[in-house]
């Protein structure tokens, strides 16, 4: 049984130094202690106690019914199980809809043992990205296809590939780190987008379904292990379970295979 001192922190610094060193980094969502547990011991850096537990836990079609008691309450499950790994915690939709509702909000999730947390959004996000930043909060911006606005978005679809879409992402994308956004997710972008952002930045860079050039890479932890409640899976989703003969060899394939540049392949990628 490992104690305390024998855990390895994983730290902002360290994902820092992992970008400027050229080595990528992995992160998972995990809303329990058990799997937590298994996904730190695995070697996995960073930890999301993401609200896509609305629908891979709660059977919710979207994210927006997730409440912050409800992350808290599975925010404090990771944490205990969780062996180093950063946790970042998802602030739910509309949670951060006004400035004192966010410091407010992100303040509870930091209490409840996050390391930092996730917003969705572009230009509008970056008040919030530096008033949370000023206070101490690491904040990862989240940009591209943000889940939290599904019903303006009209669907699931690939975000940036027309021109005009593209540069605003690109530009959002610097103010947010000028702001003081201390990381950027991108969701369903094209390869060539995300390769421009994630070289534009300094700030790490994670990508879901934005190819293999991004800093870090995360997966729904459901997706990878094959048990997607959706009868097609996203394009960008593999299913670990198949070469692999137990989770804990899976969660270790799939820190291999970023590190390795095996994943995401062609297959998994938006051009
Ligand atoms: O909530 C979540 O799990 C996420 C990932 C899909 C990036 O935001």
């Amino acid at each position: 049984m490992s104690t305390k001192s024998e855990k390895k922190l994983i730290t902002l610094s360290t994902i820092n130094k992992l970008k400027k060193e050229g080595e990528k980094f992995t992160c998972l969502t995990a809303y329990e202690s058990t799997m937590a547990s298994v996904i730190s011991k695995s070697g996995v850096d960073i930890i999301l106690v993401g609200d896509s537990l609305g629908m891979v836990i709660q059977g919710h079609d979207s994210t927006l019914p997730v409440t912050m008691d409800q992350l808290i309450y599975h925010l404090e499950c990771v944490v205990r199980g969780n062996n180093g790994s950063h946790v970042m915690a998802d602030m739910p939709f509309m949670s951060y809809a006004t400035d004192d509702l966010g410091l407010e909000n992100a303040k509870r999730l930091m209490q409840a043992g996050a390391n930092s947390v996730k917003i969705e959004g572009g230009e509008w996000i970056s008040k919030m990205a530096q008033a949370l930043s000023d206070r101490g909060i690491p904040v990862c911006a989240h940009m591209g296809l943000t889940p939290q606005t599904i019903n303006r978005l009209g669907g699931h679809n690939v975000q940036g590939r027309d021109p005009s879409q593209k540069e605003k992402i690109i530009n959002e994308a610097i103010s947010l780190e000028k702001a003081g956004a201390a990381m950027l997710l991108l969701e369903c972008v094209p390869e060539d987008l995300a390769k421009e952002v994630t070289n534009e930045l300094k700030i790490p860079v994670i990508g879901i379904g934005a190819g293999v050039h991004t800093d870090g890479q995360i997966m729904v932890v459901h997706d990878m292990l094959g048990i997607s409640c959706l009868d097609n899976p996203p394009k960008f989703v593999k299913n670990f379970m198949e070469e692999s003969s137990s989770i804990e060899h899976a969660i270790v394939n799939f820190v291999k295979d970023v590190k390795d540049l095996k994943f995401p392949s062609e297959e998994h990628t938006f051009k």
